[in-house]
């Protein structure tokens, strides 16, 4: 596969690079899906939110956490007191991995390396164009394609790190689909908003 690189338009801002996501083919992901799920937020956004894959109700809606992730993302930056104005969210790769269950279900695979690698692009035109001071990523898929595959969500979340080649600061966190699927909610979710408090800071 050859990756998404000859898809993205080299000056386009924000609306043109939505557009020809569209049409992507730089991975086998966009056969299977419904329409490609670009980032979401305003170009002034001094944050952007990294997910993993858009998930089935963003596939079907074409627009990045309006499901139930998307959900408990809303309530906790709004606890840590990261303004949902000043945020552009989006996703490593922006096609919907899944598999179907006996029941028709969608069931949400994770990318590949190589899926996340080929969809790459994309995400660092959307980082190009909204140069955000912050990028939170949520999970080990997004904080290793920021970070590098040895990056250790367990070890290395909730500090600030400086984003390797751009002028801002990075710092990563869990994802709110694992809180989703936890035993443990609540203790998860208070770490959750413990990180993006720290995040926070690096704003003021
Ligand atoms: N999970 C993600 O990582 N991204 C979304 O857009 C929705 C759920
Ligand atoms: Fe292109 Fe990314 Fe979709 Fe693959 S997942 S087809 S690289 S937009």
């Amino acid at each position: 596969m050859p990756g998404a690189e000859e898809f993205v338009p080299s000056r386009a801002r924000l609306p043109g690079l939505r557009k020809a996501v569209q049409d992507c083919r730089g991975c086998g992901l966009y056969r299977d899906a419904t329409q490609a799920v670009f980032g979401a937020g305003p170009e002034t956004a001094k944050v952007v939110v990294i997910g993993e894959q858009p998930g089935d109700q963003e596939d079907r809606r074409g627009v990045p956490f309006v499901g139930p992730a998307g959900g408990m993302l809303d309530r906790a930056l709004a606890e840590a007191g990261i303004r949902r104005d000043d945020v552009y969210v989006t996703n490593t790769t922006k096609h919907f991995k899944f598999e179907r269950t006996s029941g028709k279900r969608r069931i949400h695979r994770k990318p590949s390396q190589t899926e996340v690698n080929a969809c790459r692009p994309w995400l660092d035109a959307e980082l190009r164009v909204v140069a955000p001071r912050l990028v939170i990523c949520l999970g080990a898929t997004a904080a290793q394609a920021m970070l590098g595959t040895s990056f250790r969500i367990t070890k290395e979340r909730g500090i600030v790190l400086d984003l390797p080649h751009r002028d801002a600061h990075v710092l990563a966190t869990i994802h709110p689909s694992a809180i989703l699927r936890s035993d443990d909610r609540e203790a998860m979710y208070q770490g959750f908003v413990a990180d993006l408090r720290v995040a926070a800071r690096t704003l003021r």
